[in-house]
């Protein structure tokens, strides 16, 4: 790693760079008040909800909550990373970035090399306009593949005319830099002569690899007809690790004005032809499996993956691997998908016979990660009856408890399989897969071997042959084993010989993330629960007006409380107002960080979601005031136990409570219902 840079150079930067520039060279800002607002540059909109207040250096999108200061605003727009974005913006403010002592990245100790093949890319891309065969090699392009010119460009595309030297000519000029070109697996050393070298790509289109910040790593090289390898790709090199790689996610971040999703498909061809047709944000593996690395590299800069397979038998299995992948790096408000194409087609051909349209159809309709879990869960039952559910069950679980253990999304799918199962969360959670842990182990496979290997590889025997490919797989091509964490070693042996479903026979429903689950799970809240009532005021402010707080709990020292009451205040004294117009006149810095730190975190969508915000609200104020010693009339409906409130007579009861203090205050109280009620009833 190069040095740090130190805090006090970030705390300067921050300091000198007025973030209202940095957001209005990028996009157009509208003065509103002390304000400025636009349509949000993270979410598609129609009407503004980003906000931007000067003078606390802060930016929030009311639509999809992103928000941060400039440096985030940097990485989040221009898709760079933290380092990356305090260079832009020390560039912009004339500073130059200093670094603590430290090693030199893996960039700087290979600058050279880089050089060498950013030389070898423009040298390929020179053949395709200048060589005297370039007819070979542009006709194939546009005529074969029907790539127009503007793209072949925005991807680089050059020609390696046939020869041996042509490179070496060229770019190899001088010892010191063959050796760079040898090192980049640009040039082969000759077998019986050694010190000398010839071309590795020959009479190949050229698809020069970007790394995400757009240096040429590495290439691929197609054959213009049938020969063998189809692609010849550069081998491992010191700045180039093929299972760690996506082919085009720098152009994707270059050329999608919004990324919030990116769909990973199989071939470098397909993701130039989509993004020729419009589609400019796709991404390849190399060769390899889509492993646990690659999706925690796409979550850093979106929320969506797409993942998509071909619809015939490999890309099935390949779309488990995918999903094994996915288990153990999945975040709550991120999300998988996996895309089916037609047996026989690829993104290539089946964008290019569809159109955009329905391309973008196909992925709005792609399977949700539980779809495609609970489907596979299925596939491999054998049995009929209670012992096929109990299979079931524990296909399910097994992949359940690879996904993180507090993410809420592990709660829904351990819900949704107790319905689908009729076993209860605790059973499944205890009983089933303990047994299966137990179990496994007896059925005589080696432990560590186990531990290592992918499901899928019991599962489905049928990886695709990658033997005619230019180079071994490496241990963790078909998924990241060392993020797998297999306690539960798998055996399927009863599965052997016995017909499986065909996939795709589906008894649960398509459709996204939550789209099977109306309600939301029970949250394993990582907020406390004033936050989470701060929150849910935040983004309901209407609560305010509905709802009193007594003094002995205003009065209480509790800093989470007394920014709750902050904020009930101003929303109470101002009904029309929103979070909007509150951050823009909080003047207090407490209240205010406070409030962006809720609103950037994790569980914030799911409060802006929730349909009973009210009752959070009332059940935090209740709880605390029982902690109070306070006594109220919802503690006493509700001592009637929790479903009691939900019938009829009792919210008969406290609609009429409330109709009465409305009448006379404007608002009404429920925690001093009683109280007030007695009290109005004296007045009278
Ligand atoms: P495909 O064989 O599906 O090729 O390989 P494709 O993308 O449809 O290619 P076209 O349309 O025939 O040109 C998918 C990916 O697998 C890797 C490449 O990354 C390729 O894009 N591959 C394939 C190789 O590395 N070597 C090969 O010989 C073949
Ligand atoms: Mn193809």
């Amino acid at each position: 790693m190069a040095g740090r840079i130190p805090d006090q150079f970030i705390d300067e930067l921050l300091a000198r760079t007025d973030l209202t520039d940095v957001v209005a060279s990028r996009i157009s800002l509208k003065k509103t008040g002390q304000n400025y607002s636009a349509l949000c540059p993270f979410h598609n909109e129609k009407s503004p909800s980003f906000s931007l207040n000067p003078n606390k250096q802060f930016y929030y999108c009311f639509g999809c909550g992103a928000g941060g200061n400039a440096i985030s605003f940097v990485m989040e727009h221009d898709h760079l990373d933290f380092v990356d974005a305090i260079e832009v913006l020390a560039k912009d403010a004339g500073m130059e970035v200093p670094r603590e002592q430290g090693a030199p990245d893996r960039y700087e100790q290979n600058a050279e090399l880089l050089k060498r093949l950013s030389e070898s890319s423009q040298f390929y891309q020179q053949q395709l306009t200048q060589h005297p065969d370039k007819k070979k090699a542009t006709d194939y392009l546009s005529k074969d593949r029907g790539l127009s010119g503007q793209i072949a460009k925005v991807f680089g595309l050059g020609y390696a005319p046939s020869g041996w030297d042509n490179l070496l000519k060229k770019v190899g000029t001088r010892a010191e830099s063959q050796e760079q070109l040898l090192l980049g697996g640009m040039l082969i050393e000759k077998k019986d002569q050694p010190g000398h070298y010839y071309d590795r790509f020959r009479d190949r289109i050229i698809f020069p690899i970007r790394d995400s910040r757009g240096r040429v790593i590495a290439f691929g090289g197609r054959a213009f007809g049938d020969e063998k390898p189809k692609y010849l790709n550069s081998p491992e090199t010191p700045v180039f690790q093929k299972s760690q790689e996506l082919y085009g996610l720098f152009e994707a971040k270059q050329n999608t004005p919004i990324l919030d999703q990116i769909i990973v498909v199989e071939g470098y061809m397909d993701v130039i032809v989509l993004a020729q047709h419009g589609i400019t944000n796709a991404v390849a593996t190399l060769g390899t499996s889509v492993n646990s690395q690659h999706i925690r590299k796409l979550f850093k800069l979106v929320s969506k993956v797409v993942l998509c397979f071909d619809g015939d038998k490999a890309g099935r299995s390949a779309a488990i691997r995918g999903l094994e992948a996915a288990l153990p790096v999945m975040q709550d408000e991120k999300q998988v998908r996996f895309l089916f194409l037609p047996e026989g087609e690829d993104p290539d051909s089946l964008v290019r016979k569809e159109g955009k349209e329905a391309f973008n159809h196909r992925l709005e309709d792609a399977s949700s990660l539980s779809h495609v879990l609970f489907d596979h869960a299925r596939n491999q039952v054998t049995l009929g009856d209670e012992e096929g559910e109990a299979q079931f069950a524990r296909n399910a679980m097994e992949m359940i408890s690879q996904i993180p253990k507090e993410l809420t999304f592990r709660s829904v799918l351990l819900r949704q399989l107790s319905d689908q199962s009729g076993i209860d969360s605790e059973t499944l959670g205890n009983t089933v897969f303990k047994t299966r842990r137990h179990q496994a182990p007896t059925q005589g496979q080696e432990p560590t071997q186990q531990a290592n290997t992918p499901l899928a590889q019991h599962f489905e025997g049928d990886i695709p042959d990658l033997s005619h490919y230019d180079y071994e797989p490496p241990h963790d091509a078909y998924g990241d084993a060392q993020y797998l964490d297999y306690a539960a070693p798998t055996s399927h042996t009863q599965n052997q010989g016995s017909p499986k479903k065909p996939f795709g026979k589906k008894p649960f429903s398509k459709g996204k993330f939550y789209n099977d689950e109306p309600a939301l799970p029970p949250a394993a809240p990582s907020l406390s629960k004033i936050k989470q009532a701060t929150l849910c005021l935040l983004f309901h402010p209407h609560i305010a007006k509905e709802i009193d707080l007594p003094d002995p709990l205003v009065n209480q020292a509790n800093e989470e409380l007394q920014i709750f009451c902050k904020i009930w205040r101003y929303f109470a004294k101002h009904p029309t107002k929103n979070t909007g117009h509150l951050l823009g006149e909080t003047t207090d810095t407490t209240t205010m960080s406070a409030i962006y730190a809720l609103l950037n975190h994790q569980d914030a969508t799911t409060k802006q979601k929730i349909s009973n915000a009210q009752q959070e609200v009332l059940d935090m104020i209740s709880a605390l005031e029982k902690n109070l010693g306070l006594n109220s009339s919802i503690e006493r409906l509700k001592s009637r136990g929790n479903e009691s409130i939900k019938d009829t007579s009792s919210k008969q009861e406290l609609r009429n409570l409330m109709d009465l203090i409305r009448q006379k205050n404007g608002k009404y109280c429920l925690l001093f219902i009683q109280k007030r009620k007695d009290s109005v009833d004296k007045s009278d």
